[in-house]
């Protein structure tokens, strides 16, 4: 078992809040991100693989494959876009870098399975200093 990891990036707004708090209880619970008028933050999404080594490759998977996957699948649904607003995994769960770590895992399996190989971690970095890692359930 070998594992593998391909970073991306993307660029995306949102904001935390629950609906049915004030503002001052959105503040106090989510600090700066519950301002509501939206703020951005530059992601950068960590995807690990792994499997067995294709001794014809040497490789566990072709990385520009994994690239073009982790592309199609998510970064085009969230690059320049409101989370909240726009991305159709993301509907009706706050907006958290944990809800969307899980979001992204749920949307990306199928299509790592399909390739004969398993994830193994999504990790996202909100800003340099926050970053969440899932590992499935
Ligand atoms: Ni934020």
């Amino acid at each position: 078992m070998i594992f593998i990891t391909r970073r991306e990036r993307f660029s995306a707004a949102h904001r935390l809040f629950r609906i049915e708090w004030d503002d001052k209880k959105n503040y106090e619970t989510f600090g700066q991100c519950s301002y509501p008028n939206w703020h951005g933050h530059n992601y950068e999404l960590f995807v690990t693989v792994k499997g067995d080594l294709n001794r014809e490759t040497g490789f566990v998977v072709n990385i520009k494959k994994l690239s073009a996957i982790i592309k199609e699948t998510i970064i085009i649904k969230v690059d320049h876009k409101n989370i909240n607003i726009d991305v159709d995994f993301m509907k009706g769960k706050l907006a958290s870098t944990e809800n969307l770590a899980i979001g992204i895992w749920e949307e990306l399996e199928p299509s790592i399975n399909a390739l004969g190989i398993q994830l193994h971690c999504v990790k996202l970095t909100e800003t340099e200093n926050n970053f969440v890692e899932y590992y499935g359930k």
